[in-house]
């Protein structure tokens, strides 16, 4: 859509979304409700890539008619989606990873019946533009250029417009192209959730610490790399061989090969870590821990649990004891010899963006962009990231449309 078209476009949407306030406002003040909604839900449609099933990449389908987002609480914004950044979460959504899960958090008292996240449109990054803001948004206006990373339990960014809550939002960094900053939020507010609120790093007791990340290459460790190096700790990190000259331009200080053999031995030889970020699991769990100082409150931090998988596969209730059960016994386990075992996990948080935002500003984080695909190559761009080894992001323009 042309810019001058965009602003007709919002113009007539916002009288109309004035109007249909005006009328809902009077009836729910008549029947004392609380004032929630300020669009209605048929007030128009928009272009999407949605999923109407679980499965490969077949199941993506473009529609002109996806429902337009809709604001059900006074604290959420919609934004007009520029770019969309796709993280390997996408791909094992659209094959049903979480779907258990993530419905609990959509319908905690499971009213609906199941399937009713269906049309579902993925996504997770989004740069853009707020659209329309609910009647309680006070920092963020109109107009106000935006990053965010969308809840996966929330309708996703691969749309023209996204709705979300401003807890989740953030001024976008101006240094950054929309493209650029679509790279960012899902790994940045990960990486954040692992090391910050989880490891208990911050940027100012950082200096000199030794932080080894397992997975170094990934979204994630690229991210996770910068951010501590910006913060002064001495970094070492796994990855391939041909990943190894892409770590170091992001600041890594030691890289250690994992196809060359396994990695423990030559990480054995090193001085011992005050925290580790895994982004691999599995057999890493027997050996990492123990290349921590021991009883100095050092920590490993895994972004690998079974909770998904064990609320998908036992439901909600069992599936919640299995994984409290799992996480205390392998805490325990890891205290009496001196360390601490953490699981990390994706924690959506505008004020965490906005941190990052001032780092990326300062130059002390770049965004990572490895392709760039249109609206009409959604399909591809899953493909990209579904083959793995990426150098970078992988997003998609939204704001030219073409599909
Ligand atoms: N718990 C949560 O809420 C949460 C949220 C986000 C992500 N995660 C998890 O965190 C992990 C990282 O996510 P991501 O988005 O960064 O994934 P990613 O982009 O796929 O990165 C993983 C990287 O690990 C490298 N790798 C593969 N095997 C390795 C090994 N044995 N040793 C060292 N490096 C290896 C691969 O690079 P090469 O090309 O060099 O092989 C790949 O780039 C994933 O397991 C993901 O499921 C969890």
């Amino acid at each position: 859509m042309s810019s001058v078209g965009w602003v007709l476009h919002r113009t007539l949407l916002l009288k109309l979304s004035k109007s249909l306030c005006k009328h809902t406002a009077i009836s729910r003040h008549k029947s004392q409700r609380r004032l929630i909604s300020t669009s209605n839900r048929y007030m128009t449609i928009m272009p999407a890539w949605v999923i109407d099933k679980y499965g490969n990449n077949d199941v993506l389908r473009f529609t002109k008619n996806a429902n337009f987002p809709v604001i059900h609480l006074p604290n959420e914004v919609i934004i007009k989606v520029f770019a969309a950044g796709l993280n390997p979460m996408d791909v094992s959504m659209r094959g049903g990873y979480g779907a258990a899960t993530m419905s609990m958090k959509r319908d905690p008292l499971n009213i609906t019946k199941s399937g009713s996240e269906f049309p579902l449109i993925l996504g997770r990054d989004v740069s853009g533009v707020i659209m329309e803001c609910g009647r309680d948004v006070k920092y963020f206006k109109e107009t106000d250029e935006v990053w965010a990373a969308i809840p996966p339990w929330k309708q996703g960014s691969l749309a023209e417009f996204v709705v979300t809550s401003v807890n989740e939002i953030s001024h976008k960094p101006k240094s950054l192209s929309h493209l650029e900053a679509a790279a960012i939020p899902y790994v940045a507010t990960t990486a954040w959730s692992a090391l910050v609120n989880t490891g208990g790093l911050n940027k100012d007791n950082c200096a000199n610490k030794r932080i080894l990340i397992l997975g170094g290459s990934g979204g994630v460790g690229t991210f996770a790399i910068q951010m501590v190096k910006a913060w002064g700790a001495h970094v070492t990190v796994t990855c391939s061989h041909n990943a190894e000259r892409f770590v170091r331009e992001l600041g890594a200080d030691h890289v250690v090969d994992y196809t060359a053999g396994p990695v423990e031995e030559p990480l054995g030889a090193l001085e011992k870590f005050d925290l580790i970020l895994d982004n691999i699991g599995g057999d890493t769990e027997r050996w990492a821990p123990g290349l921590l100082k021991p009883w100095s409150g050092a920590k490993y931090v895994t972004l690998v649990t079974p909770f998904v998988e064990n609320t998908d596969r036992l439901g909600v209730s069992d599936g919640m004891m299995k994984t409290a059960a799992t996480v205390a016994t392998k805490a325990i386990k890891h205290l009496v010899k001196g360390v601490h075992y953490r699981w990390g996990f994706f924690a959506p948080s505008g004020p965490a963006l906005d941190e990052i935002r001032d780092m990326v500003d300062a130059g002390q984080i770049r965004a990572v962009v490895e392709e760039t695909f249109s609206f009409s190559q959604v399909p591809q761009a899953f493909e990209k990231v579904e083959k793995g080894h990426a150098r970078g992001k992988t997003v998609v323009e939204i704001s030219k449309g073409g599909a």
